[in-house]
């Protein structure tokens, strides 16, 4: 399958754990649509790891645990599909998944026959208990063929966190998207140390195969499977901010059925998912802002259409501001051109005569903006 634009939705594992079942996800669907997620464009609801029985069934297939799933998982699609939503599953190139159920090694295509036959439209794949004489290119390339040819278009997401080189053979795999980092948990260091990790991997992003930095922590607050101390909801929304502007793919893990206005509004701002879903997911530019310091990113992404958006990330506790000369954004004064500014997050818009001034952004907070090309 060849998915354009980063894939969006909402995963069970950072809130959920080995805890889910059939209500779990069925309450999950329906606030998918009723809270308005659907429309802003998360589309797949996943169910990861802890779905299945601990054995394969007598025909070698995955079973359901039915204390969890008492009517199968094709009425589970079912459900789904019937909200409008997508239906993804989970499984692992090893013999068990990370949590220890079976994996999918030397059954590939009987298990994509599996999938393909209860309506299964995603396959994240992990990357525990593999073979360790077998490459890892060859284990998500036996995936990756065996779901082209299981008769339904399943989108294949690959996750084996960055390790082995993934991003040298990831893309021969058939793999949409490809976890470049470790595991996300919900704290800022966390989130900080996967942003640093994908910096060096951002030249591998790019339309049909896109670097997944992890499951978003937004709104967890510290509940749930990997919650730990949680963020601010300042430190939320500039994880997000980073996320989608470094072309992840969005993934919600909190828990949707109860998150506050606050998280709703961080994962519904339209102009933010924008940024993310531009259709040539182009890579941002680094820029060093005169007065940053170690903990200032600094980024420009020209976007489709002509507009660059410009990305202001404070991953430290002190205030900052950063100046950026038009000359380093490709817009020297020779080019008779300067840019208008939109902050996506206040509204606030604002011209430049020859240099970007971003003044007081608080602690851990961040400014994105959308920029566009006018006459001096
Ligand atoms: C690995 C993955 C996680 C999650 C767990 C499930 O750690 O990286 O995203 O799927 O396995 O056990």
């Amino acid at each position: 399958m060849v998915k354009l634009t980063p894939p969006m939705g909402w995963n069970s594992w950072n809130t959920f754990g080995p805890n889910i079942n059939e209500q779990v996800i069925f309450e999950t669907a329906d606030a998918m649509v009723e809270k308005g997620l659907l429309e802003k464009g998360y589309e797949y609801l996943v169910i990861d790891d802890c779905w299945s029985l601990k054995e394969r069934d007598s025909n070698e297939r995955l079973v359901p645990d039915p204390e969890k799933f008492p009517h199968g998982m094709k009425a589970v699609a079912d459900y789904v599909h019937s909200k409008g939503l997508k239906f993804g599953m989970y499984s692992c190139a090893g013999n068990l998944t990370c949590a220890g159920y079976p994996g999918s090694f030397e059954h590939e295509f009987i298990d994509a026959e599996t999938f393909a036959e209860w309506g299964v439209d995603f396959l994240k794949y992990d990357y525990c208990y593999h073979s360790p004489i077998i490459p890892g290119k060859y284990l998500y390339r036996r995936m990756g063929i065996a779901l082209e040819n299981c008769g339904r278009d399943i989108l294949f997401s690959a996750c084996s966190w960055g390790v082995d080189e993934t991003h040298e053979w990831i893309k021969n795999t058939g793999a949409s998207m490809w976890r470049s980092t470790g595991d996300i948990f919900d704290t800022w260091e966390s989130i900080k140390d996967l942003m640093r990790q994908q910096e060096k991997l951002l030249p591998f992003n790019g339309v049909g195969c896109f670097n997944d930095m992890d499951m978003l922590v937004v709104g967890m607050h510290g509940k749930g499977n990997v919650g730990l101390q949680g963020c601010s909801d300042v430190q939320y929304k500039n994880h997000f901010s980073m996320w989608a502007f470094m072309g992840s793919p969005l993934m919600i893990g909190c828990d949707i059925r109860n998150m506050s206005k606050e998280t709703l509004d961080i994962l519904t701002n339209e102009e933010i998912i924008r940024i993310n879903q531009d259709p040539v997911c182009r890579q941002p530019m680094k820029h060093v802002g005169v007065w940053g310091g170690d903990d200032l990113l600094f980024y420009s992404k020209l976007l489709a259409g002509g507009d660059i958006a410009i990305g202001l990330f404070n991953l430290g506790g002190g205030p900052v501001q950063a100046r950026l000369n038009l000359d380093e954004l490709g817009l020297p004064f020779s080019t008779g051109k300067t840019l208008e500014l939109h902050e996506l997050w206040t509204g606030e818009v604002s011209s430049v005569k020859n240099a970007i001034l971003i003044k007081d952004i608080q602690p851990y907070d961040c400014a994105v903006l959308r920029a566009k090309v006018v006459d001096l």
